[in-house]
């Protein structure tokens, strides 16, 4: 081991001075262009791009994934710059490359943690086979806006849970260290705060008050720093006044200093150059300035760095060494990677045995993101008695809206649809029959005769709703959160012909479903499940599979609840039931303070149509015997806490169990609930399984009022169940 060790700081050591010798041997034109990175999307390489390359005006291009292109632009590097510096390669790879598997929302409701690091890895060696070395994921928003299309590529609302998943998908794509032909470097956006648009209008600002971000927006990105991800992207979003990308202190004073980050920061697309139109900088060399000072290493697809940065150095306005340091956080990816060793990708590592496992990856990913959200038991559906099942929908036969947003390299040839996996899964001799009714999920009017007569003439109806993938994604919000065009008017027009309905939801937000939820019999939400997600779905739905997708974000009832999310803090008027009233039942001339007085709305109250680590399953899960090891820990101990859970039903199935806990007096205002442990646990048919979180006194830890770390004594309540209002409960206090 020792030998190990010491070999790896010889590297390092190796690494560092072969850095400082380049850096030396550099002019500033030379060091300006690595700090360039220039979107090359194009049919061949263009002899201006080639001439760039030759001169050492480029570090990194983007979106130029065809293998033979790349290893030509590799070879310009190397054979005929004057450095023989090789190039990244960045593209967004952010859920599969050909082979799609369910948006990261989606994989969040995995809550597993293996799986989504075998999307990732899955995704990084065919990525890394067509030349691409670089991904801009995983993104680490939290988001509580549904609105915000970006909610799709995000992990949720849970810092905990966005964490430990961006730990893995981090893992997934840079392997150990990110050496070797079929591992890339993963990037971590967007830094920080993005997911707080006002409105959830993509771009727009986001005030978050310090606090707030350090215990909640930061905490994923500090856990990837900490797990060694290489690369990190500023937000597009101003954030208390000052653009991400120009923000020293969160780049500068948080990234680097506090937490040690020692890699590459790149800009967003052209949000250096937006500093300008932010009202922040005078113009685009004053943006350069802010951008380079504040400690970003790179430009994404704009020109700022390019026209203004040696004019700044040669004026004396610019420190050279802030060049350097930029520069060297760039080479030391090239390096971490092993692109000096071996610059070109090998196509080979994404051989047929590779493309398998990745369908196999895909398929299970969407298994286990899929969430059944409504069942009066009409699923599993029993193949055998069924002549003729009606297939539905907008959604139901599309083999591209199921891939979801950021598919840039995504076959729709390869994508299993709800009708094709339903064809395949039914019995043979079951008839499947199929009317599209709307041609997009935004049509006014639809084919409402047809679909109904369809409906009554089967022995059940699967309906597949929601929205393309064109609807989320990036600059893709919306306001209006219901399932558009005339879906809801479909739904209740088939639920009339009074056969069971199975609703298959696939979007990339949560929608709102109050309107259509006691129509249908179930409702699976499958969210943009990806290439398999057809399959998926049949399995699920002919009980092949077992539903086990816990919901990684909280579902509104109405739009209007935005931001409704599990982890808020308790108010001094918390709601109930007893206190809050309806609108429909105040009389006239209610005096205004006899009413309500608590935190709610009075049409739509104060909870969730679906909270936070929802969702069903084909059996029921209970909770008993919760246990803690010790009713009192100090600082450094840890606390066990454990319950059984038991599967009651007759299937044997996954249930994901869940570990909350409440620290109830703070020096700051504590949320009243928070994730801290969970656990995918299998269970045969009447089996009690004792399962364990071991909870350190750090994980107890929280940014107080001086935003630093603190540890304070007091009680803390815990549950373990099967979702955000687990209700098993016990408390133990942290002495100091
Ligand atoms: C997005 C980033 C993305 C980049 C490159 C930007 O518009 O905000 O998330 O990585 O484009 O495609």
């Amino acid at each position: 081991m020792a030998a190990t060790s010491a070999a790896a700081i010889d590297k390092s050591a190796m690494v560092k001075q072969r850095i400082a010798v380049l850096i030396g041997e550099m002019t500033l034109e030379e060091k300006i262009g690595q700090m360039c990175q220039v979107d090359a999307g194009m049919d061949e390489v263009s002899e201006t791009l080639a001439e760039d390359i030759r001169k050492g005006k480029i570090g990194s291009v983007l979106n130029q994934v065809d293998a033979r292109l790349v290893s030509e632009l590799q070879r310009i590097a190397i054979e005929e710059s004057r450095l023989n510096i090789p190039l990244l390669i960045g593209r967004d790879v952010v859920h599969g490359f050909s082979v799609i598997m369910p948006i990261p929302l989606g994989q969040a409701a995995s809550w597993n943690p293996g799986l989504v690091e075998a999307c990732a890895k899955s995704a990084s060696i065919e990525a890394a086979a067509h030349g691409v070395n670089w991904t801009f994921a995983p993104m680490l928003d939290i988001s509580r806006d549904p609105r915000w299309g970006r909610i799709a590529e995000s992990l949720g609302e849970d810092p905990f849970l966005a964490a430990s998943l961006g730990v893995s998908m981090t893992k997934g794509f840079q392997g150990e260290n990110c050496y070797g032909v079929s591992n890339i470097a993963a990037c971590a956006k967007h830094f920080v705060g993005y997911g707080a648009v006002e409105g959830g209008r993509d771009y727009a600002t986001t005030n978050i008050p310090e606090n707030e971000l350090r215990n909640i927006y930061l905490e994923p990105f500090k856990a990837v720093v900490e797990a060694g991800i290489t690369t990190v992207m500023t937000s597009f979003s101003d954030i208390d006044g000052v653009p991400a990308t120009g923000n020293e202190y969160l780049l500068r004073n948080v990234l680097r200093d506090e937490w040690g980050f020692e890699g590459l920061v790149i800009s967003d697309w052209n949000s250096i150059g937006e500093l300008e139109t932010h009202g922040f900088a005078e113009n685009k060399e004053q943006a350069a300035f802010q951008a380079v000072a504040a400690g970003v290493s790179m430009e994404m697809a704009g020109d700022a760095y390019a026209s203004s940065l040696a004019a700044l150095v040669k004026k004396g306005e610019l420190d050279i060494d802030i060049i350097d340091e930029a520069v060297s956080n760039v080479l030391s990816i090239k390096f971490q990677l092993g692109l000096f060793d071996n610059p070109y990708s090998d196509p080979g590592i994404f051989a047929e045995t590779e493309f398998n496992d990745a369908l196999k990856i895909s398929h299970q990913a969407a298994l286990e993101s899929t969430v059944l959200l409504k069942n009066n038991g009409v699923l599993p559906l029993a193949k055998q008695e069924q002549k003729k099942i009606a297939v539905i929908g907008p959604m139901a036969d599309d083999p591209y809206e199921q891939l979801g947003t950021w598919i840039f390299d995504g076959n729709p040839d390869l994508s299993v649809t709800g009708l094709q996996g339903i064809c395949r899964a039914a019995e043979p001799e079951t008839e499947v029959a199929y009317c599209q009714a709307m041609k997009t999920t935004r049509d006014a009017e639809a084919d409402i005769a047809v679909a109904v007569q369809l409906a009554a003439a089967s022995d059940a109806v699967i309906l597949f709703l929601g929205e393309e993938s064109i609807l989320s994604g990036e600059a893709h919000c919306r306001a209006d959160i219901n399932l558009p065009g005339c879906q809801e008017e479909l739904v209740k027009s088939v639920s009339a012909a009074g056969k069971p309905v199975i609703a298959v939801i696939m979007a990339g937000r949560p929608l709102t479903l109050n309107n259509i939820l006691d129509d249908v019999d179930a409702l699976l939400y499958a969210w943009h499940p990806g290439t398999m997600g057809g399959q998926a779905i049949a399995e699920l739905i002919f009980g092949d599979a077992v539903p086990s997708g816990k919901l990684p974000v909280t579902f509104p009832r109405h739009v209007g609840q935005v931001p409704i999310y599990y982890n808020h803090k308790n108010s001094g008027k918390p709601p109930s039931k007893e206190k809050v009233v309806h609108i429909d039942t105040i009389e006239a001339k209610t005096p205004q303070t006899s009413l309500g007085m608590c935190v709610f709305h009075l049409d739509e109250g104060y909870e969730p149509l679906f909270p936070f680590g929802f969702g069903l399953s084909y059996t029921r899960f209970s909770y008993s015997n919760i246990e803690c090891s010790n009713k009192e820990i100090s600082a450094g101990n840890a606390v066990t806490l454990s319950a059984e859970v038991t599967n009651e039903g007759g299937v044997a199935a996954t249930e994901i169990v869940q570990l909350y806990i409440r620290d109830l007096v703070g020096s700051v205002t504590r949320p009243v609930r928070e994730l801290k442990g969970f656990r995918r646990v299998f269970l045969e048919p009447g089996q009690t399984k004792r399962i364990s979180f071991e909870l350190d006194s750090a994980a107890l830890s929280f940014y107080g009022r001086k935003q630093e770390r603190v540890i304070e004594a007091g009680e803390f309540c815990a549950w373990i169940g099967g979702d955000s209002r687990a209700d098993l409960e016990t408390r133990f206090r942290l002495v100091l």
